[in-house]
């Protein structure tokens, strides 16, 4: 299909909004503060800056500059630039990640959905509901998960479907102004509650005593996942840029923004459940359980669930919508769909392989052990070796430069994706498969 249907970013902004709107997803505000929580607080956040410094931004910066200098869906891409060999197989592994995660992506993000209705009717938050009893009886009906998971995925595509420029950009140029401002409102209230500085030095003051090996791993790999690492988001959306746009700028600019908002949502978070005497390290259940439990005590309580389960939402739908892209952009440009077609078949596939998801129980947490515990770092090891190893120098480095002439940064970069990325994600497979730690 000619590179003119395929669409493009108006610019760096709308390159940018959009990247930083996948990254800015569920990882951010459901699981980065738990993770934190559990592996003790600061000294979990310092890991992780190493991580998105060292493995995080030159992945990104290797996906963006993949997907820019061939144009192509992740699988078009590797072939483009090696016609010969396996290297494709990276690409069908991006493509089978996008539909493994958003699968049951959209389910969490049906429950976001839920959660935003019941605290805008004020059912969530009114006197006398059991908050783990709330989450458990929605987590028993698999019907109504269903639903909700369709109406999440409908919006989805329907995005999707609207294209690169009218569709991708234009929800990200009205939902990421919206979420930040969301969260700087709800961080006004956390700030200003009775148990602002015990959250805060929760967060700030690093106990190394806490922190374990695993805790480190978890670090990398939630640095992965919420930097929408490991299976072609990045290439699939440098696939619309512009060789004029500085990688490195826009790259360090994602993480900033990303890393901004995982840290802010640690910030509302944790002075409430310090504030409400709830335990901070309560696991996944910290946002659908603990977090209500904490607005139901305050003053305006349904107002602000309202407000944290619509960022919740809006961040989710960002980041499905660079899921579903990548999987749309492989069916447009490998197969010639046309666009509307793309989205809603393959939106339709995922819905339907989420289903079980919703339904049967401890099938969520399989796929995703299966996607961030084995695809994702999988992926990202032979994108590394790709960028480092398979291409020549001079490749990496006119691609690492596009057409605005600027290189600086090159050599440490080139130097993170053939020896620390592959190693540190090396690292992390290991451990998954009981080798090591
Ligand atoms: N980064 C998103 C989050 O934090 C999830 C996500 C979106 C993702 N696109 C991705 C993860 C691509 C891996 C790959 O919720």
């Amino acid at each position: 299909m000619a590179d003119s249907s395929r669409g493009t970013w108006t610019g760096r902004v709308g390159f940018v909004l959009a990247a930083a709107g996948s990254a800015i997803g569920l990882g951010n505000i459901w699981m980065f503060p738990f993770r934190a929580g559990q592996n003790g607080g600061a000294a979990f956040v310092l890991v992780y800056l190493a991580a998105v410094l060292v493995v995080g931004v030159p992945l990104i910066i290797a996906e963006v500059m993949i997907g820019r200098a061939t144009q192509r869906n992740p699988v078009g891409a590797f072939r483009t630039l090696r016609p010969r060999g396996s290297w494709q197989l990276v690409g069908w592994l991006g493509v089978a990640s996008g539909f493994v995660i958003l699968s049951y992506y959209g389910v969490v993000a049906g429950w976001a959905m839920d959660y935003a209705w019941m605290a805008a009717s004020g059912s969530l938050t009114s006197a006398g509901v059991d908050m783990q009893a709330t989450f458990d009886g929605m987590l028993g009906n698999g019907g109504r998960q269903v639903l909700w998971q369709a109406a999440f995925m409908a919006v989805t595509i329907v995005v999707v479907s609207g294209g690169v420029e009218a569709g991708i950009e234009r929800a990200s140029r009205i939902l990421m102004p919206l979420l930040f401002g969301l969260i700087l409102m709800l961080l006004g209230y956390s700030l200003t509650s009775e148990g602002a500085s015990e959250g805060l030095s929760f967060l700030l003051n690093p106990r190394f005593e806490d922190l374990t090996w695993g805790g480190v791993l978890a670090a990398l790999g939630q640095a992965f996942f919420s930097l929408s690492l490991g299976m072609g988001a990045m290439i699939t959306y440098g696939s619309y840029l512009a060789p004029t746009e500085s990688v490195t700028r826009a790259a360090l600019l994602i993480a900033a923004l990303d890393t901004a908002l995982a840290i802010l949502a640690g910030l509302v978070i944790f002075p409430l459940v310090f504030t409400f005497g709830l335990e901070p390290s309560a696991g996944p259940g910290l946002v659908f359980i603990t977090l209500p439990s904490a607005f139901a005590m305050m003053p305006g309580a349904a107002f602000l669930a309202t407000v944290f389960f619509a960022l919740l939402l809006f961040a989710a739908l960002t980041s499905a919508i660079s899921l579903l892209e990548v999987v749309v952009s492989f069916f447009v440009d490998e197969f010639e769909w046309n666009r509307i077609r793309a989205s809603w078949t393959a939106g339709g596939l995922i819905f339907a392989l989420g289903v079980p998801s919703a339904t049967v129980d401890g099938f969520l947490d399989k796929m995703d052990l299966l996607a961030t515990n084995w695809m994702l770092p999988g992926g990202g090891v032979f994108i590394a070796l790709f960028a480092g190893w398979a291409l020549t120098r001079g490749e990496a480095e006119g691609g690492y430069r596009g057409t605005d002439g600027h290189s600086g940064g090159f050599v440490a970069w080139r130097f993170c994706v053939r020896f620390l990325v592959p190693v540190a994600v090396a690292v992390i497979l290991l451990q998954k498969t009981g080798l090591v730690g």
